[in-house]
């Protein structure tokens, strides 16, 4: 990426986890960016519990299989994915790297796996999609305004996005504490402390100002920048957001939508079965986003085999929250999921590192995986199931 102050990080200094990318993306944040980043509802319980119930789950360990390669391939929406890991939709993610969505999409293209675009992106769809290749896939947020929607869907298909995923987790905003206490508004609240806070990351402020990506491009009037352009779309968001949206308004976005499109933000087996079964969805996406939403939900991964064995037989059931390592996402296809999606974790390495900084998360996922799988004696994806997990607790043993 060209401009002077790019956060470049020393190979020998790179971290080898999504943990390390955290603390990386920590150190390279003012505190209220790092707080939109890292932060979740109320009292962050459900975030808690997305990657602490992986950790109620041991994996069966088979030797001698001989399986030194492992096949990690998988197809979700018609599109072949080199493993089963894609980009979940991130908002305003320029806030946390100028580059923001063209950096992700990408970083994720050149992993051989795909992101899903935000209707709330810092570039606009066009100018995200004209920085990558083909079959692109946009979230929407199913807006009361129609005219607006059908305009935005218009947009979408013409730039070449083929998969849609309506999310359906947020009829209101939820709490979220750190944002609203650290100045996180649209445009930032500048106090002392705001101010003081970028003036420490210089590198960070210069890029705000100089390319001004506040806003949710796709609802701005073309040629707006900066806080401004900012203003004007939180209004926008605002205006059209609508809490009594319901499932008339779902069967609405499957008419307006000739491809695949995916319903994500359900945890219940009854909603599941409605949305494939009466409303015509190809797929859900397990997921109370990564604990913004309604604090004190299930976890993910606790919603997961319910909703797999409702409906897994019929269509897509992917899943995302609080997956860290591909030990994780082996034990997530274990219940059920034809794959999952990461959030804040290709945000740690789009702060961090910028579009080099996704791509190595997504490569630390992926030899996490292979590793994995080679330890377990699988001999890939395809081939997990409930039978390669045991219960944590109590202690398990296979008889
Ligand atoms: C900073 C941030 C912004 C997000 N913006 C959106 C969004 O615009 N649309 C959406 O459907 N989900 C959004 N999400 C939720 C993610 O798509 C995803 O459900 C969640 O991040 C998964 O949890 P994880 O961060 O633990 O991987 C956002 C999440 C984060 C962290």
């Amino acid at each position: 990426m060209a401009g002077a102050f790019q956060y470049r990080l020393r190979a020998d200094r790179r971290p080898i986890s999504v943990e390390g990318y955290r603390l990386a993306a920590q150190r390279a944040l003012p505190h209220m960016i790092w707080n939109y980043v890292e932060g979740s509802a109320d009292d962050n319980v459900t975030a808690g519990e997305n990657t602490g119930a992986f950790q109620r789950w041991r994996l069966r360990q088979r030797v001698l299989t001989g399986h030194a390669r492992v096949a990690l391939g998988t197809t979700v929406a018609g599109v072949p994915l080199s493993m089963p890991v894609a980009l979940a939709p991130t908002g305003l993610s320029g806030l946390t790297n100028w580059r923001g969505d063209v950096a992700c999409l990408r970083a994720a293209e050149s992993q051989g796996t795909r992101l899903v675009l935000s209707t709330a992106s810092s570039y606009t769809l066009e100018e995200t999609a004209a920085a990558g290749q083909e079959h692109h896939w946009f979230q929407l947020y199913p807006f009361g305004d129609k005219p607006f929607v059908s305009g935005l869907l218009a947009r979408a298909r013409n730039a070449g996005y083929t998969a849609l995923f309506v999310t359906v987790d947020v009829p209101v905003r939820g709490n979220r504490e750190g944002e609203r206490t650290s100045g996180m508004t649209v445009p930032p609240t500048l106090t002392p402390a705001s101010v003081l806070d970028a003036a420490l990351h210089p590198a960070w402020w210069f890029n705000l100002l100089r390319h001004r990506r506040l806003a949710a491009a796709n609802y701005v009037s073309s040629g707006l920048r900066g806080a401004g352009a900012a203003v004007q779309s939180v209004q926008a968001q605002a205006r059209f957001m609508q809490a009594d949206l319901n499932w008339d308004d779902l069967a609405w976005m499957r008419e307006h939508w000739q491809g695949p499109i995916y319903v994500k933000g359900l945890l219940d087996p009854d909603d599941a079965e409605r949305a494939i079964d009466q409303v015509g969805m190809d797929g859900i996406v397990v997921s109370n986003h990564g604990g913004r939403q309604l604090d004190g939900a299930l976890a993910t991964l606790d919603a997961l085999p319910a909703i797999a064995e409702r409906v897994g037989n019929r269509c897509e059931v992917l899943l995302d929250g609080g997956v860290r390592r591909g030990s994780d996402v082996v034990k997530a296809l274990c219940l059920g999921a034809r794959g999952v999606f990461i959030g804040r974790p290709y945000l740690y390495g789009l702060a961090a590192g910028g579009e080099a900084g996704v791509r190595e998360v997504l490569g630390i996922l992926r030899a996490e995986i292979e590793r994995t799988l080679i330890l377990m004696g699988c001999p890939g994806v395809q081939a997990l199931d409930r039978g390669w997990l045991l219960p944590a607790h109590p202690p398990s043993t296979h008889g």
